[in-house]
This record gives C-alpha cells, sequence and structure tokens, in this order.
C-alpha cells in the first residue's frame, strides 16, 4: 500500500497464519483496513470498474475511516499523491489506486488496464467471495438480544465487523456439518458447527454449552450458556450473567470453526478478555482453521497467542512456512509526520524465532531483570 493511513510505503508478506503485533498505534490495524476496505468497496459494487461511479468507500459496514484527508498518508510526495493497496498472488500484481479528496468518502479509482478489475476479482476468491470475516477489536458485549439479519447472517453468512451477526448465524447455521479434521471433535463421526463451537470454547470455559435461538415475534435472537453436562447441568444463563470474556471470544471462535478452503478471516486482539490458557487455545483453534484450509491474518499482544502457534509450530500442525510474524514499530520523523516499519523474524521448525527486536513480546524479561536486580 502507499499513502494509505500509517504508511507511506508498506509491503506486508501474508501467510497462511500471518500475525501482527508490535506498539499501540504503530500500524498493525491499518494492513487490516486496507483489506477490509477493499471487501467494502467491492461489495457495494463500487471495485469492479473504473469510472465516476468506482472508488474506495471510506465508511461502511466494515470500517469508518473518514475522508481523503483521514486516510491519506500525511507524508505524501507530490510525485504520488494517490492512495494504492495493492495484493500479490502468485506474482500477479492487483492495484487499485485512488484519487485525493480532501473531504470526499468516496476516493476515485483512477485508470488501470483494460480488464484488471474484474481479473482481480475472479482471481483473489478468498478477499472477494465467500468466507470472508473481519473482527474488529471493538465486539459485541453480553446482551439479552442481538440482531436477527437474514441478509448478513443468512445469506452472506457474515458474522458482522463487530460479531454482532454471530448469535443469528449461529442460530441458522447450528446443523451445518464440519467436515475440517482439525475443527471436528476428537473421534466423532461427525460434528456439527455447534458442536464444534461447544468444543472450542469449552477450551476457554471448560463445560460450557451454547444456545442460540430466535426470539418470536421479534426480530432478534437470543443467545444462552449452560454449564456442565447432559441434563444435570440444564440451567441456562443470559449473557449478561456470564463472564464477559466469552461473549467477547464467541465470534472468533465461530468465526474460525466455520473456517472453510478459501476463506480470509481478519482478527484483530481475539485475545481481548481472555485467561492466558485461553489465549493459547485461541492460537491453536486459528491453527486449525488454516490447517481447515484457510487464511488468517491476527493482530494481537499477546504472548501466549505468540506461542501458542509457536507451539502449534513445533508440534507439526502447522509448517513453519505458513506462517509470517511481523512486529511494527513507529520510526522517528519522516519528511513530515511520522511513519511505521515492519520487521519480520523467521520462524524456524522447532518454533524458534530468528530475531527478538527491541520492544517485541520482551517485557517479562524487561520485568524480571529488574525484579532480579
Ligand atoms: N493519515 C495518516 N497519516 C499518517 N499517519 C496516520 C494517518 N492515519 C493514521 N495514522 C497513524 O496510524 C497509527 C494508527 O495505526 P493503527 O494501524 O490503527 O495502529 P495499531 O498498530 O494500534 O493497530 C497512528 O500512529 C496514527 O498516527
Ligand atoms: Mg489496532
Amino acid at each position: 500500500m502507499t499513502n494509505f493511513k500509517a504508511f507511506a510505503r508498506q509491503e506486508v508478506a501474508l501467510a497462511p497464519f500471518t500475525l501482527l503485533t508490535g506498539l499501540n498505534s504503530s500500524g498493525k490495524s491499518t494492513v487490516l483496513q486496507a483489506l477490509a476496505l477493499l471487501r467494502q468497496s467491492y461489495e457495494a459494487g463500487l471495485l469492479d470498474h473504473t469510472d465516476d461511479t468506482s472508488g474506495f468507500l471510506l465508511n461502511g459496514e466494515l470500517v469508518e475511516l473518514g475522508t481523503g484527508q483521514d486516510v491519506r498518508h500525511e507524508s505524501y510526495t507530490e510525485n504520488d499523491p494517490h492512495i494504492t493497496i495493492a495484493v500479490t498472488k502468485d506474482k500477479s500484481l492487483y492495484k487499485w489506486k485512488a484519487a485525493y479528496g480532501r473531504e470526499d468518502d468516496l476516493l476515485k479509482l483512477l485508470d488501470a488496464p483494460p480488464g484488471h478489475h474484474s481479473q482481480a476479482l475472479r482471481d483473489l476468491p478468498s478477499l472477494f467471495g465467500p468466507g470472508f470475516q473481519y473482527l474488529r477489536a471493538d465486539r459485541i458485549v453480553p446482551a439479552v438480544s442481538y440482531p436477527r439479519s437474514h441478509d448478513a447472517a443468512v445469506r452472506r453468512s457474515f458474522l458482522g465487523a463487530r460479531g454482532e451477526h454471530t448469535v443469528n448465524f449461529l442460530r441458522a447455521h447450528q446443523d451445518d456439518t464440519v467436515t475440517a479434521m482439525s475443527l471436528r471433535l476428537p473421534e466423532a463421526s461427525t460434528t456439527s458447527l455447534l458442536e464444534a463451537t461447544d468444543y472450542w470454547m469449552q477450551r476457554l470455559c471448560p463445560g460450557v454449552n451454547i444456545l442460540a435461538d430466535g426470539i418470536p415475534g421479534t426480530d432478534t435472537v437470543r443467545l444462552s450458556y449452560g454449564f456442565g453436562s447432559g441434563f444435570s447441568g440444564s440451567g441456562r444463563y443470559r449473557p449478561t450473567n456470564v463472564g464477559f470474556g466469552l461473549t467477547y471470544a464467541l465470534p472468533i471462535v465461530v468465526a474460525c470453526v466455520s473456517a472453510r478452503p478459501g476463506s480470509l478471516i481478519l482478527l484483530e486482539n481475539p485475545e481481548a478478555h481472555l485467561h492466558p490458557q485461553g489465549q493459547t487455545w485461541l492460537a491453536f483453534l486459528a491453527v486449525a482453521a488454516v490447517a481447515a484450509g484457510a487464511q488468517i491474518i491476527l493482530e494481537t499482544h499477546s504472548d501466549h497467542v505468540l506461542n501458542g502457534l509457536r507451539l502449534a509450530v513445533k508440534d507439526g500442525r502447522i509448517s513453519a512456512a505458513s506462517t509470517a510474524v511481523h512486529f511494527f514499530r513507529r520510526t522517528g520523523q519522516a519528511r513530515k509526520g511520522q511513519t511505521s516499519e515492519v520487521v519480520s523474524p523467521a520462524m524456524a521448525d522447532d518454533g524458534m524465532l530468528s530475531d527478538w527486536p527491541k520492544g517485541f513480546f520482551d517485557e517479562w524479561e524487561n520485568s524480571l531483570e529488574q525484579l532480579l536486580d
């Protein structure tokens, strides 16, 4: 991408499992937002052609980025004042360049070679096809009811950028079969989406089970939790009476267990509100989704998510070559404003990383050193 938010120009190598980390405000979400912006513009019918009606839709269902002035990187140069987002796949480059308009919330696409856009839409099915999920850091909180959107949850299988359609998606798709071995219940002959969701939620909270059903006479659905197994544990609880972390993690769990070959799943801070072991399990779940054929890009501050990924590499559940770890940090002053850079430690087959830049998951050591001093 060029001239997009935190970056004057930045390339980020994406693997089947990409982990983005770094200090606050270092550009991690910018990477996810660039992809979400393409997706949101495409879904609005604005990306498949180049004329006055095409462009980057800055404010929509996935991201609300403001106007041109908010998204164009401060230190652009007059030689290249435009905003570009490009994706390379199998050595082919697909590029969307949009003209800057200070107050515009639709940045008009500039000319591309004939056929470029339609080719890109065909060749990047994970970005533009079904199976795309983007879960932002600000997600649904425990509530008495959730929206019932047929269009989002049933027709498009979309969980919502805040996971707001998760409960309705579960209600509608709970009996779907999970075919991927990595996501199914061990030793079960078949696993439904609801069973797989329960199974992975139980890794976060032993004994929990989930019920998602409609509320008659309303356009809403409800979620409830049970604890314990079988009929003995039949008491059910509203999300508002259960720990915050469970509901906060549910969209992440459902996005991963519903992963299919070709899914692209973007996750911001999936570890939020989970206990440390739960965070490790969450990395295992994301690895299982990759084994099911999905591509995951996640932004995290969690040592446990990183270590979960490293353990999964060591155990052979994912190959080191299928992972990418990027550490974002801000550099000093650019020509104007600040800019960010990316350091990418390489993962070895035993889960070891080639490089531990300063500030990269080193707080344990920093604090211990001071404690032992
Ligand atoms: N138009 C812009 N020009 C330059 N920097 C920007 C622009 N918009 C946002 N930023 C910078 O981007 C950073 C936030 O990036 P973000 O990707 O949200 O960070 P995080 O790493 O916390 O996810 C902030 O440092 C902000 O200064
Ligand atoms: Mg962020």
